[in-house]
């Protein structure tokens, strides 16, 4: 019998490579465990043996199932790897080299401003952000901006029926939500929170109800800026802005203000920008961004003293300043995701 068993297991280690699918398989194991296999009629014999035998000789058996079905699963495996592999292809070997890939690159307005940024920084402001929902008293009544201005009306502003408070925010009388209109809600946001000296910039996505053309978009980037201390004049103000440009557009870059107006700030101007450096746009006068000393009525409503601190204040628009560097005509290939476009903008 031990014999029979020891043949058994060899004719299993000899056979298994020709079993190559499953309907092979499953008459592979009928051969040895089935009710006709070799090795159930080989079992069936324990009764005949005398009884001190059968302990050991049921162990035997034991083992050689153990053996079995050990050969069956290697032979399941095989057949697993081989479907899987008809099924997704041949196997990754990581160790090869890779195919050739492109890094991909950050977008223009990314780059357009981080390079804003980078360019302030230097100069001490400090990066704040603020929420892109936001309420009328931070987007308008607060930037002394009356319900009555024309600013507020609804072919500008995107108004959103409920309430989206930030968590432990106060709720105001008759507020309605908005999405911002521009970045300067976070001037409030940051004054009513910190003592002055305050000197920021904040970045970040605007809304408006505009139809879409080669240079508007409903929804858009502003750059916000914002020092207020003491002595605070419109010198600074240029000097600053000036720095900024020249390091943007290139030393010879000259600015220029023109009177405007902004309920936030007065005196309010434009400030355009000429510069030997901007291919087609060379040596033409650019309005870049808008600009002015902080109003005192702004000032009395996030309780700073507008006898001891004055301040200025500035926005531009991101994606304007992007399309000035990089001589763009349609704001809206920023938004296409057409890799021919943004594959121009190795990242900086
Ligand atoms: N918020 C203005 C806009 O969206 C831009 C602006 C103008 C911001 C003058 C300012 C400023 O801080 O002083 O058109």
């Amino acid at each position: 019998m031990e014999e029979e068993l020891h043949a058994l297991v060899k004719q299993a280690e000899s056979g298994q490579n020709a079993v190559s699918t499953r309907a092979e398989l499953a008459d592979f194991k009928a051969t040895f465990v089935g009710p006709n296999g070799s090795l159930t009629t080989v079992s069936k014999g324990i009764g005949k043996l005398p009884n001190d035998q059968k302990p050991v000789f049921g162990k035997k058996i034991n083992e050689v199932k153990q053996r079995l079905e050990g050969i069956f699963s290697s032979i399941q495996d095989k057949i697993e790897a081989v479907e899987f592999e008809a099924r997704m292809g041949p196997a990754v070997d990581p160790s090869l080299p890779v195919a050739e890939s492109q890094p991909g690159t950050e977008h223009p307005l990314t780059q357009a401003r981080e390079q804003i940024i980078g360019i302030f920084r230097q100069i001490g402001f400090t990066v704040v952000e603020g929420p892109e929902l936001e309420t009328e008293f931070f987007c308008f009544d607060a930037l002394n901006t009356p319900a009555s201005h024309p600013a507020r009306d609804m072919q500008d502003t995107y108004y959103l029926p409920g309430d989206f408070r930030l968590h432990g925010e106060q709720k105001r009388d008759d507020e309605s939500f908005i999405l911002r209109p521009h970045t300067s809600a976070v001037q409030i946001r940051t004054m009513a929170k910190r003592k002055p000296p305050v000197r920021i910039l904040s970045p970040g996505r605007c809304f408006r109800r505009d139809t879409v053309d080669a240079t508007h978009s409903a929804n858009f980037h502003q750059v916000e800026g914002l020092y207020v201390d003491r002595e605070v004049n419109i010198r600074d103000l240029k000097a600053v802005l000036d720095h900024f440009v020249q390091e943007l557009f290139g030393s010879d870059t000259r600015t220029r203000f023109r009177p405007s107006f902004f309920p936030f700030t007065e005196p309010s101007f434009e400030m355009d920008v000429q510069s030997t450096n901007l291919g087609k746009l060379s040596g033409r006068w650019i309005e870049i961004l808008g600009c002015g000393m902080v109003d005192p009525n702004v000032f009395s409503h996030v309780g700073y003293d507008a006898e001891e601190v004055s301040g200025y204040a500035f926005g531009m628009g991101v994606e304007r300043i992007a399309m000035i560097l990089h001589g763009i005509d349609d704001i809206r290939h920023f938004y296409q995701n057409d890799l021919r476009f943004l594959q121009q903008f190795k990242s900086v």
